[in-house]
């Protein structure tokens, strides 16, 4: 087999078949495929996609390009979720917690920031102390004896989804429904859970910016888990605004802590209940949605899901110090308000996810190459989103920067992420579409 005749082919939009996607794949283990090869076949599978039966081979062959965890010895169930990336999604950081508090182990890897989207380690970072370097036989240790981990991806586990990535990354081939597919869930069934929940999104936030592309993100994922036998349930959420009103890392882990006190924003708070109890009903700790509801809301009621952060934070070395006093966590010097423009009263009736991820990104949040250090300390809370009334001169946003040359930066893409119009408009629905 020679790569340059499974680049053409894929030019040509013939399907490949398990030994051709096996070739390709031990060929970016081995180092025998040039990176060159590889951008152009990428480049082609953009162009023309893959068949569910091409996805699925891809996923397989990226899952055993290294370690697969076998977590049986945790116990029948243990739980993951994954999101396809978002801005301002703090969402494993009261999932984790609240659903070890409803007896599901929940063995979770997770990313660093990723393109415009942030990454739970880092945002964990944020807390002092706190260890995401966990080797994968004391996170399994720490899963048995406390319900719960969250650590750093291993290079151990999909390897090859590593490399691929990495490559994706500059060659202008990330925003492809196969090759995102295969990516997410090759990790996810190699870091060993049964019960996945993936978290889809979708709009300017997100990679998929059309309900369509993320229904159909949302349906491969589920159907390639079904022909390598782990199922994964999906749901897809918006992700034109951001989720919640922090946007950076203390202000997001502020945020989940209030969200387990039972102080979060509604969307927040309905987006982690929405996923918590597909994940019960799931896993059969309810018999439906509303039961699943009710257990979840009392576990934050009753503060038994902000204890488990509490025993997480010291699980994993940090100081839960924090849950009381987030000035502990990395602070900006300075809180700017960004306000209305003009007179008068108005609605928000669009507020672009990208434009206030940039904002963050340009006051130093976000990395733009490899390995970057980031501020933890600066970002944005929202003081109004798509559908809120206002008046000229309101505060709609309190930017915490550490000059006021970043309030600058960041106010140039604060005004292009907020539109406004005189009619009311309507609070828009954190779930755009139900489990597919
Ligand atoms: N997240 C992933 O893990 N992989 C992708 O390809 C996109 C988002």
């Amino acid at each position: 087999m020679r790569m340059v005749d499974l680049i053409l082919a894929k030019r040509n939009n013939r399907e490949h078949s398990k030994d051709e996607i096996e070739f390709i794949i031990s060929g970016i283990m081995d180092g025998s495929i040039p990176d060159y090869q590889l951008s152009a076949w990428l480049m082609a599978v953009c162009w023309q996609g893959m068949t569910i039966a091409e996805t699925a081979f891809l996923t397989d062959a990226m899952c055993h390009s290294g370690e697969v965890l076998d977590l049986s010895s945790i116990g029948a169930i243990v739980g993951d979720k994954h999101s396809t990336g978002g801005v301002g999604d703090k969402t494993t950081l009261v999932f984790v917690p609240l659903l070890a508090a409803a007896g599901i182990p929940m063995a979770k890897l997770s990313g660093r920031g990723l393109g415009h989207t942030g990454g739970t380690i880092d945002k964990l970072e944020a807390i002092p102390g706190f260890r995401t370097d966990i080797p994968i036989s004391e996170f399994i240790a720490q899963v048995k004896e406390i319900g719960m981990a969250i650590v750093g991806q291993t290079q151990d586990l999909a390897p090859a989804d590593g490399k691929i990535y990495a490559l994706r990354d500059v060659t202008g081939t990330v925003e492809s429904i196969p090759l995102i597919a295969a990516s997410i869930v090759s990790k996810k069934i190699a870091a060993g859970s049964n019960l996945i929940i993936l978290d889809v999104k979708c709009g300017r936030g997100a990679f998929m910016e059309t309900l369509e592309q993320a229904q159909t993100l949302a349906r491969t994922m589920v159907e390639v888990g079904k022909r390598l036998k782990r199922p994964v349930t999906a749901v897809v959420t918006d992700m034109e605004q951001p989720l919640g009103n922090a946007v950076g890392h203390t202000l997001e882990v502020m945020e989940a802590i209030e969200t387990l006190k039972g102080r979060g924003p509604d969307d927040f708070r309905e987006l982690c209940l929405t996923l918590g109890a597909e994940a019960l009903v799931t896993a059969g700790k309810a018999e439906h949605e509303k039961q699943a509801r009710e257990i979840l809301e009392e576990l934050i009621h009753s503060g038994k899901a902000l204890d488990n952060l509490r025993k997480l934070i010291i699980a994993q070395g940090g100081n839960p110090a924090v849950i009381e006093d987030p000035s502990l966590m990395p602070t900006a010097k300075y809180q700017f308000n960004f306000v209305v423009p003009g007179k008068g009263e108005k609605y928000i009736s669009h507020l672009d996810g990208r434009f206030v991820a940039e904002a963050c990104k340009v006051m130093g949040a976000g990395r733009s190459k490899k390995g970057e250090q980031i501020d933890l300390s600066v970002g944005v809370v929202l003081q109004g989103k798509i559908g809120a009334r206002v008046s000229g001169g309101e505060t709609i946003a309190i930017v915490h920067a550490n000059s006021p040359e970043q309030f600058e930066a960041a106010s140039v893409k604060l005004n292009e992420a907020f539109t406004f119009t005189d009619a009311p408009v309507a609070v828009p629905s954190v779930i755009r579409s139900c489990v597919v």
